[in-house]
Protein backbone atom coordinates (compact mmCIF):
# COMPACT_ATOMS: atom_id res chain seq x y z
CA UNK A 1 0.00 0.00 0.00
CA UNK A 2 1.89 3.49 -0.81
CA UNK A 3 0.26 6.78 0.85
CA UNK A 4 1.54 9.74 -1.26
CA UNK A 5 1.26 12.55 1.28
CA UNK A 6 2.52 15.11 -0.17
CA UNK A 7 3.24 15.68 -4.10
CA UNK A 8 4.50 19.34 -3.86
CA UNK A 9 7.44 20.15 -5.96
CA UNK A 10 9.80 22.07 -3.61
CA UNK A 11 12.97 22.43 -6.01
CA UNK A 12 13.95 26.44 -6.37
CA UNK A 13 12.48 27.93 -9.22
CA UNK A 14 14.80 30.13 -10.83
CA UNK A 15 13.74 33.49 -9.00
CA UNK A 16 15.28 31.64 -5.95
CA UNK A 17 18.23 30.22 -8.04
CA UNK A 18 18.82 33.71 -9.15
CA UNK A 19 19.22 35.61 -5.55
CA UNK A 20 20.66 32.80 -3.85
CA UNK A 21 23.28 32.35 -7.29
CA UNK A 22 23.81 36.30 -7.08
CA UNK A 23 24.25 36.68 -3.55
CA UNK A 24 27.02 34.26 -3.34
CA UNK A 25 28.98 35.49 -6.43
CA UNK A 26 28.64 38.96 -4.92
CA UNK A 27 30.23 38.15 -1.64
CA UNK A 28 33.83 37.63 -1.45
CA UNK A 29 35.02 34.62 -1.03
CA UNK A 30 32.69 33.79 -3.54
CA UNK A 31 30.00 30.63 -2.89
CA UNK A 32 27.55 28.56 -5.08
CA UNK A 33 24.89 26.59 -3.12
CA UNK A 34 25.51 22.76 -3.40
CA UNK A 35 22.27 22.04 -4.29
CA UNK A 36 22.10 23.32 -7.47
CA UNK A 37 24.05 20.54 -8.18
CA UNK A 38 20.94 17.86 -8.71
CA UNK A 39 19.24 18.96 -11.99
CA UNK A 40 19.01 15.84 -14.03
CA UNK A 41 22.13 16.15 -15.82
CA UNK A 42 23.69 16.94 -12.25
CA UNK A 43 21.86 13.90 -10.77
CA UNK A 44 23.05 11.78 -13.53
CA UNK A 45 26.58 12.61 -12.88
CA UNK A 46 26.25 12.04 -9.23
CA UNK A 47 25.30 8.34 -10.16
CA UNK A 48 28.37 8.08 -12.56
CA UNK A 49 30.54 9.33 -9.85
CA UNK A 50 28.92 6.95 -7.21
CA UNK A 51 30.67 4.04 -9.81
CA UNK A 52 33.95 5.34 -10.22
CA UNK A 53 36.79 3.06 -8.95
CA UNK A 54 38.25 6.11 -7.08
CA UNK A 55 35.26 7.19 -4.88
CA UNK A 56 34.91 4.56 -2.44
CA UNK A 57 32.05 5.67 -0.42
CA UNK A 58 29.15 4.01 -2.36
CA UNK A 59 30.60 0.70 -2.95
CA UNK A 60 31.97 0.39 0.97
CA UNK A 61 29.19 1.67 2.86
CA UNK A 62 27.01 -0.75 0.73
CA UNK A 63 29.05 -3.80 1.30
CA UNK A 64 29.70 -2.51 5.67
CA UNK A 65 25.57 -2.75 5.23
CA UNK A 66 25.18 -5.83 3.95
CA UNK A 67 27.39 -7.26 6.62
CA UNK A 68 25.62 -5.51 9.71
CA UNK A 69 22.11 -5.67 8.18
CA UNK A 70 21.40 -8.12 10.45
CA UNK A 71 22.49 -6.40 13.72
CA UNK A 72 20.54 -3.05 12.76
CA UNK A 73 17.48 -5.04 12.63
CA UNK A 74 18.23 -6.84 16.01
CA UNK A 75 18.72 -3.20 17.15
CA UNK A 76 16.03 -1.65 15.74
CA UNK A 77 13.59 -4.82 17.03
CA UNK A 78 10.43 -5.67 15.28
CA UNK A 79 7.51 -3.15 13.75
CA UNK A 80 9.57 -0.51 12.91
CA UNK A 81 8.46 3.05 11.26
CA UNK A 82 11.66 3.66 9.11
CA UNK A 83 12.06 6.78 7.52
CA UNK A 84 14.83 7.49 4.77
CA UNK A 85 16.09 11.46 4.42
CA UNK A 86 17.05 11.98 0.74
CA UNK A 87 16.04 8.84 -0.14
CA UNK A 88 16.99 8.85 -4.21
CA UNK A 89 16.77 5.24 -5.55
CA UNK A 90 16.67 3.64 -2.09
CA UNK A 91 19.00 0.92 -2.77
CA UNK A 92 20.77 0.90 0.58
CA UNK A 93 17.34 1.49 2.42
CA UNK A 94 16.72 -1.82 0.72
CA UNK A 95 19.19 -4.03 2.28
CA UNK A 96 18.16 -2.93 5.66
CA UNK A 97 14.17 -3.55 4.87
CA UNK A 98 15.39 -7.13 3.91
CA UNK A 99 16.98 -8.00 7.17
CA UNK A 100 14.33 -6.55 9.57
CA UNK A 101 11.87 -7.92 11.31
CA UNK A 102 8.28 -7.75 10.37
CA UNK A 103 8.85 -3.29 9.39
CA UNK A 104 5.46 -1.50 9.37
CA UNK A 105 6.25 1.29 7.92
CA UNK A 106 8.83 3.06 5.11
CA UNK A 107 8.38 7.05 4.68
CA UNK A 108 10.80 8.20 1.49
CA UNK A 109 11.39 11.37 1.80
CA UNK A 110 13.29 13.25 -1.25
CA UNK A 111 12.83 16.13 -3.65
CA UNK A 112 12.51 14.35 -6.40
CA UNK A 113 8.95 13.56 -7.09
CA UNK A 114 9.77 11.29 -10.48
CA UNK A 115 12.26 9.81 -7.96
CA UNK A 116 9.68 8.83 -4.88
CA UNK A 117 6.51 7.59 -7.32
CA UNK A 118 9.23 5.28 -9.05
CA UNK A 119 11.01 3.76 -5.98
CA UNK A 120 7.77 4.11 -3.77
CA UNK A 121 5.94 1.53 -6.07
CA UNK A 122 8.66 -1.25 -6.61
CA UNK A 123 9.20 -1.32 -2.58
CA UNK A 124 5.69 -1.72 -1.78
CA UNK A 125 5.05 -4.25 -4.41
CA UNK A 126 8.04 -6.37 -3.11
CA UNK A 127 7.34 -5.64 0.73
CA UNK A 128 3.55 -6.15 0.45
CA UNK A 129 2.72 -5.40 3.94
CA UNK A 130 4.90 -3.09 4.58
CA UNK A 131 2.83 0.52 4.51
CA UNK A 132 5.05 3.04 2.41
CA UNK A 133 4.50 6.30 2.51
CA UNK A 134 5.86 9.13 0.28
CA UNK A 135 7.08 12.64 0.84
CA UNK A 136 8.29 15.53 -1.10
CA UNK A 137 10.17 17.75 0.73
CA UNK A 138 13.84 19.10 0.72
CA UNK A 139 14.89 17.42 4.30
CA UNK A 140 16.80 20.28 5.18
CA UNK A 141 13.65 22.36 6.37
CA UNK A 142 11.14 20.99 8.54
CA UNK A 143 8.94 18.72 7.47
CA UNK A 144 5.23 16.69 8.44
CA UNK A 145 5.83 12.91 8.02
CA UNK A 146 1.97 11.27 7.98
CA UNK A 147 0.98 9.92 11.27
CA UNK A 148 2.47 6.58 12.60
CA UNK A 149 0.38 4.30 14.43
CA UNK A 150 2.68 1.47 15.97
CA UNK A 151 4.62 0.29 18.73
CA UNK A 152 7.52 -0.20 17.16
CA UNK A 153 10.86 2.48 17.23
CA UNK A 154 11.04 5.29 14.48
CA UNK A 155 14.67 5.36 12.97
CA UNK A 156 15.73 8.33 10.42
CA UNK A 157 18.07 6.34 8.18
CA UNK A 158 20.33 9.02 6.20
CA UNK A 159 23.09 7.19 4.53
CA UNK A 160 25.45 8.52 1.72
CA UNK A 161 27.66 10.95 3.91
CA UNK A 162 25.43 13.38 2.64
CA UNK A 163 25.38 15.02 6.52
CA UNK A 164 29.09 15.89 5.42
CA UNK A 165 27.93 18.51 2.82
CA UNK A 166 26.35 20.58 6.32
CA UNK A 167 29.08 22.34 8.22
CA UNK A 168 29.47 20.90 11.77
CA UNK A 169 27.10 23.39 13.00
CA UNK A 170 25.11 22.66 10.13
CA UNK A 171 25.14 18.61 11.00
CA UNK A 172 23.99 19.26 14.53
CA UNK A 173 21.04 21.58 13.65
CA UNK A 174 20.03 19.04 10.97
CA UNK A 175 20.21 15.94 13.90
CA UNK A 176 18.48 18.29 16.30
CA UNK A 177 15.70 18.71 13.85
CA UNK A 178 15.69 14.53 12.98
CA UNK A 179 14.55 14.45 17.06
CA UNK A 180 10.96 16.09 16.19
CA UNK A 181 10.60 13.05 13.08
CA UNK A 182 11.42 10.37 15.21
CA UNK A 183 10.43 11.57 18.57
CA UNK A 184 12.24 11.57 21.75
CA UNK A 185 12.88 8.41 21.99
CA UNK A 186 13.74 7.46 18.57
CA UNK A 187 16.62 6.89 16.64
CA UNK A 188 19.34 7.33 13.60
CA UNK A 189 21.18 5.47 11.24
CA UNK A 190 23.64 7.10 9.90
CA UNK A 191 26.32 6.66 6.85
CA UNK A 192 29.47 9.08 7.30
CA UNK A 193 32.11 9.57 5.76
CA UNK A 194 36.05 8.93 7.92
CA UNK A 195 39.05 11.15 8.18
CA UNK A 196 41.93 8.80 6.47
CA UNK A 197 45.08 9.20 3.88
CA UNK A 198 44.31 13.04 1.85
CA UNK A 199 45.69 11.15 -0.99
CA UNK A 200 42.88 8.56 -0.92
CA UNK A 201 40.65 11.17 -0.69
CA UNK A 202 41.92 13.90 -3.38
CA UNK A 203 41.90 10.73 -5.74
CA UNK A 204 38.34 10.69 -4.76
CA UNK A 205 37.06 14.13 -5.59
CA UNK A 206 39.98 13.98 -8.51
CA UNK A 207 39.19 11.14 -10.74
CA UNK A 208 40.96 10.59 -13.85
CA UNK A 209 37.81 10.58 -16.34
CA UNK A 210 36.86 13.92 -14.98
CA UNK A 211 33.32 13.01 -14.20
CA UNK A 212 33.60 14.85 -10.79
CA UNK A 213 34.93 17.97 -13.06
CA UNK A 214 31.78 17.80 -15.11
CA UNK A 215 29.56 17.92 -12.25
CA UNK A 216 31.59 20.84 -10.30
CA UNK A 217 31.45 22.52 -13.68
CA UNK A 218 27.73 21.67 -14.21
CA UNK A 219 26.98 24.51 -12.21
CA UNK A 220 28.04 27.07 -14.67
CA UNK A 221 26.21 24.99 -17.50
CA UNK A 222 23.08 25.77 -15.35
CA UNK A 223 23.60 29.08 -14.62
CA UNK A 224 23.95 29.65 -18.35
CA UNK A 225 21.30 27.71 -19.49
CA UNK A 226 18.19 28.02 -16.74
CA UNK A 227 19.71 32.03 -15.79
CA UNK A 228 20.90 33.22 -19.15
CA UNK A 229 24.51 33.68 -17.62
CA UNK A 230 27.21 34.47 -19.75
CA UNK A 231 30.19 31.95 -18.14
CA UNK A 232 33.00 30.91 -20.92
CA UNK A 233 33.10 27.48 -19.73
CA UNK A 234 36.68 27.27 -21.33
CA UNK A 235 38.04 30.47 -19.05
CA UNK A 236 36.97 27.83 -15.63
CA UNK A 237 38.44 24.59 -14.07
CA UNK A 238 37.44 22.21 -11.24
CA UNK A 239 39.76 22.18 -8.14
CA UNK A 240 39.25 20.08 -5.06
CA UNK A 241 41.79 19.60 -2.11
CA UNK A 242 41.63 18.38 1.34
CA UNK A 243 41.42 21.51 3.97
CA UNK A 244 43.45 19.34 6.65
CA UNK A 245 43.23 22.18 9.28
CA UNK A 246 39.17 22.38 9.16
CA UNK A 247 38.74 18.87 8.27
CA UNK A 248 36.90 18.70 4.53
CA UNK A 249 37.02 18.32 1.44
CA UNK A 250 36.44 21.78 -0.79
CA UNK A 251 35.34 21.77 -4.36
CA UNK A 252 36.05 25.12 -6.13
CA UNK A 253 35.28 26.43 -9.74
CA UNK A 254 38.72 28.33 -10.15
CA UNK A 255 38.57 31.35 -12.81
CA UNK A 256 41.86 30.84 -15.38
CA UNK A 257 42.23 34.96 -16.56
CA UNK A 258 40.80 38.31 -15.08
CA UNK A 259 37.16 38.47 -16.61
CA UNK A 260 33.80 39.11 -16.00
CA UNK A 261 30.77 37.48 -16.14
CA UNK A 262 26.85 38.68 -16.59
CA UNK A 263 24.35 37.44 -14.34
CA UNK A 264 20.78 39.05 -14.45
CA UNK A 265 21.17 42.45 -13.97
CA UNK A 266 25.11 42.40 -12.11
CA UNK A 267 28.43 41.89 -13.67
CA UNK A 268 30.46 39.95 -11.81
CA UNK A 269 34.12 40.38 -11.91
CA UNK A 270 37.06 37.29 -11.66
CA UNK A 271 40.60 37.97 -10.96
CA UNK A 272 42.85 35.06 -12.22
CA UNK A 273 42.56 32.19 -10.14
CA UNK A 274 40.05 33.50 -7.86
CA UNK A 275 37.85 30.71 -7.08
CA UNK A 276 33.89 30.20 -6.39
CA UNK A 277 33.64 27.67 -3.28
CA UNK A 278 31.02 25.05 -4.66
CA UNK A 279 31.11 22.35 -1.99
CA UNK A 280 32.09 20.99 1.40
CA UNK A 281 32.49 17.63 1.78
CA UNK A 282 33.44 17.18 6.09
CA UNK A 283 35.11 13.99 6.96
CA UNK A 284 34.66 12.58 10.59
CA UNK A 285 37.14 10.45 13.08
CA UNK A 286 34.93 8.23 14.60
CA UNK A 287 34.61 9.41 18.44
CA UNK A 288 34.40 13.53 16.51
CA UNK A 289 30.77 12.62 15.26
CA UNK A 290 30.10 10.75 18.48
CA UNK A 291 30.45 13.81 20.18
CA UNK A 292 28.81 15.74 17.78
CA UNK A 293 25.67 14.07 18.11
CA UNK A 294 25.83 14.31 21.90
CA UNK A 295 25.63 17.85 20.94
CA UNK A 296 22.37 17.14 18.86
CA UNK A 297 21.17 15.24 22.25
CA UNK A 298 21.92 11.85 20.74
CA UNK A 299 23.86 8.67 22.05
CA UNK A 300 25.87 6.64 20.16
CA UNK A 301 24.12 2.95 20.48
CA UNK A 302 26.64 1.32 18.13
CA UNK A 303 29.25 2.22 15.12
CA UNK A 304 30.84 0.19 12.80
CA UNK A 305 33.02 0.90 10.16
CA UNK A 306 34.64 -1.73 7.13
CA UNK A 307 38.28 -2.68 7.54
CA UNK A 308 40.18 -0.10 6.11
CA UNK A 309 38.17 2.43 8.21
CA UNK A 310 37.30 4.74 5.22
CA UNK A 311 33.58 4.65 6.16
CA UNK A 312 31.54 4.66 9.40
CA UNK A 313 27.87 3.93 10.25
CA UNK A 314 26.39 5.20 13.37
CA UNK A 315 23.25 3.94 15.22
CA UNK A 316 22.28 6.91 17.21
CA UNK A 317 19.45 7.02 20.22
CA UNK A 318 17.35 9.86 21.36
CA UNK A 319 18.56 10.83 24.90
CA UNK A 320 15.31 11.31 26.57
C1 LIG B 1 26.44 13.77 -1.89
N1 LIG B 1 27.74 13.95 -1.26
C2 LIG B 1 27.85 13.15 -0.03
C3 LIG B 1 28.90 13.77 -2.16
C4 LIG B 1 30.23 14.02 -1.39
O1 LIG B 1 31.12 13.18 -1.49
O2 LIG B 1 30.31 15.03 -0.68
C5 LIG B 1 28.84 14.71 -3.35
C6 LIG B 1 30.08 14.67 -4.20
N2 LIG B 1 30.81 15.71 -4.54
C7 LIG B 1 31.82 15.33 -5.29
N3 LIG B 1 31.79 14.02 -5.41
C8 LIG B 1 30.68 13.59 -4.75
Amino acid sequence: MIDVASFKDYRPNSNEMLSEALKGLLATPKTLPCKYFYDEKGSDLFQQICQLPEYYPTRTETLLLQSIAGEVAELIGPACQMIEYGSGSSEKMHIILEALIKPESFTAVDISKEHLLSVTKALSNEFPKLKVHAVSADFVYPFSVPEMIGHGLRVGFFPGSTIGNFTRDGAIDFLRGTREVVGPSGAMLIGLDLKKDERILHAAYNDSQGVTAAFNMNLLTRLNSELGATFNLNEFCHEAFYNSEIGRVEMHLKSLSEQTVQLGPKTISFKKNETIHTENSYKYGIDEFIELAKCAGYKTLKSWSDKDNLFGIYFLQGIS
